[in-house]
Formats: structure tokens, sequence, C-alpha cells
């Protein structure tokens, strides 16, 4: 039997890797590509959600953090360092248990979901909880990589957007060819980038006939994108995405301009609703950050815009459960129905009876 190699088996070629990088994988990637009837329906477009809290840790990170780590410990790396709203940590934590490097990790105190802090702690991370938002903990951790022996693997270290460009490939390799439209979520802006250098290299050496229009999405009190000025107190339900400074702001930015594409933003309200309504619709149950790209794709659609007939692809980036409280709080009119261990109770209290 045959099982998916990880991302850097499976497209090894595609990846600039350093002469005798070892493989460090929990086999990531490989994600599942779903086709969106709900979606679908509501744009007149053949809508496509690519689920990457699919991936190991439960977040589309995993495709960065196997290159990342594998090229760091190869370098001679004994130690990795990150900032992270959670999910990058998860991630770095469990790939440096497995390649026994030790992991140190820096997050604003009290903006990351419990879930993401589970991970990291149960993969043996240190974490550091910083007064401060992701900005702050990503200018500390790159000066920490500079004057200690720690490697950073963030998304401005360019192994990290080498890993995570396979998801287009991935997607180019399923449907024959490259959508019309991307649509995904921004933070700190590494995925668009990485989609548009996987999309770009690809159609470069004819494995495409298309590149796709790149939408990214942001939430609106964490916009620097759409502003076009960094946000100084970024502030989201969303804490994947609450960041004011993306690093790679200006890659981001030349993948939506040259791809005839833009970033706009969503409420929080919209992120929210648009996580139930997919829960709902499709059975896929994202985390509030990944819910941006949909909320994003409702919002066009509302407005109006025209995408009858095209090949559209949504990424979700992280998986419902990394954020339980507040999928949860949502509930507002949550009551519990609790029942005598009867069947008649049951059936009474589910209106069968
Ligand atoms: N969605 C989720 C679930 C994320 O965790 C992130 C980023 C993004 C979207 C945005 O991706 O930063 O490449 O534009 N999370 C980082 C982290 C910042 O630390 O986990 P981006």
């Amino acid at each position: 039997a045959h099982q998916w190699r990880g991302v850097i088996e499976e497209y090894r070629e595609w990846l600039p890797l350093p002469e005798g990088t070892p493989t460090h994988t929990l086999r990531e990637g490989g994600t599942p590509l779903v086709d969106s009837p709900w979606l679908s329906g509501l744009t007149g477009a053949d809508v496509w959600i690519k689920v990457e809290g699919s991936n190991p840790t439960g977040s589309f990170k995993d495709r960065g953090m196997t290159v990342a780590l594998s090229v760091a410990v190869g370098q001679g790396a004994k130690a990795v360092v990150c900032a992270s709203t959670g999910n990058t940590s998860a991630s770095m934590a469990a790939y440096a248990a497995r390649a026994k490097v030790k992991p140190l990790v820096l997050v604003p105190q009290g903006k990351i979901s419990a879930g993401k802090m589970a991970q990291a702690i149960v993969h043996g991370a240190q974490v550091i909880m910083v007064r401060g938002n992701f900005d702050d903990c990503l200018r500390i951790s790159r000066e920490l990589a500079e004057k200690f022996p720690v490697a950073l693997v963030n998304s401005v270290n360019p192994f990290r957007l080498e890993g995570q460009k396979t998801a287009a490939f991935e997607i180019v390799d399923l449907l024959g060819d490259a959508p019309d439209v991307h649509v995904l979520p921004v933070g700190n802006a590494g995925n668009i980038s990485a989609y548009w250098k996987g999309y770009t290299e690809y159609h470069r050496e004819g494995m495409s006939t298309r590149l796709p229009q790149m939408l990214g999405w942001q939430a609106e009190g964490a916009s620097p994108l759409v502003r076009g000025e960094v946000v100084r107190d970024p502030e989201t339900v969303a804490s994947a995405i609450r960041i004011g400074n993306p690093a790679s702001w200006h890659l981001a930015v030349e993948a939506a301009e040259t791809s005839g594409g833009r970033f706009r933003s969503v409420t929080d309200e919209q992120i929210l609703d648009a996580q139930r309504r997919l829960a709902a619709a499709e059975g896929i149950f994202v985390e509030p950050g990944s819910a941006a790209s949909v909320a994003g794709l409702l919002q066009d659609v509302a407005a109006g815009e025209d995408f009858r007939g095209r090949t559209m692809v949504v990424t979700v980036t992280g998986h419902g459960l990394k954020d339980i409280d507040t999928a949860l709080s949502t509930f507002t009119d949550l009551v519990d129905v609790v029942v005598d261990p009867e069947v008649s109770a049951a059936a009474e209290a589910a209106g069968l009876a």
C-alpha cells in the first residue's frame, strides 16, 4: 500500500533544498479539495474548498514547517524560534519534536486560543507570553535569531513559503489547471505570497494554462493591506490573523496586483456568521481566521460581484477545533437539554414523540 509522502518527497524537484537536507515530515499536505454545492449555488461558479485543517497539526503551517525545519536542522540548528498567533507555534513545536531540536515560541499574551496553546505545550515547546501583539513577538523573534544560536522559522524564512507553495501545486494537479480565482484569508501575508509563487512556477513550466486572480481577505480591525498602512493595535475575534504589520507585505501586494486581484476586509460578525454557515451547509468546521475567506466570498456575492462560470478555490486554513471557545460563544441562545436516562424522555425532548 502507498500513502502520501509529505510535501518534500511529493514535490522535491520543485523545492530548492540545499544538498544533504534531511526530511523531517509528518506527511503533511495532500489535503482534501472538497466541492462546495452551497458556494457554487450562490456564485454560479464551480467552487472548491481546500481544507487545510486536515494537515497533521490542523493548519496549513505544516507545509512550510516541514521544509523550514528540515533545512534548519540540515544546517545544524539545535533550537528553533517563532512568533505566532498560535498555528505556527503549534506546527513548529510538532516538527521540532520530530526533528529533536528545541522549540521556543513567542505569543501575544492572552491572544491565542487554548487549543493552540495546548499543542505547543504538549509538544514540549518553551512558550513565552509577550505583553504585546504578534508584531511585537515577530520583532523580538527576529532579533533573538540574530543574536543567539536559534533558527527563525517564521515565514520571513524563505523555506516556509517554499513549502506552502505546494498547496497551489496540489490544486493544479487535481483540477488539471489553475482556478480562475483563488480566495484566502490574509494575516502575516505569507500564505498568499506562497500560493502565488506556486501558481506562477507551475505556469512557467507549462503545468497550467492560466494564473488565478488572488483575492485576499483580512479582518476589518486588522486590515493593514486594505488600508495601505500599518495598524498599531490590531483587533479581531479571528486571533489567527490579528496582525497589524505583515512580514510579507510587499510579496502579497505584488501577488494581488500582478494577478488582477485585491485585498478587502470583513467584520468579526461576518466571519463568525460564515463559520457557522460553512459548518452547517458543507460539514466543514474551520476556525474564525479561516472563515474570513468564506465571509469575503459571501460579501462579494452580496455586492453583486459576478463569478458565474468560473472555477474558484477557497482556502480554509485551520481546523475549527483549534478555537472552540470562540465557536461556542457565538451560540448565545444555546440551552442545555438534560433528560432522565429513558428513551421516552429523549424522544419527547427531541420532538419525536
Ligand atoms: N489562517 C490561519 C488559521 C492562520 O493561522 C494564519 C496565520 C492565517 C490564516 C494567515 O496566514 O499569515 O500567511 O497571511 N497564522 C500565523 C500564526 C500568523 O502565527 O499561526 P498568513
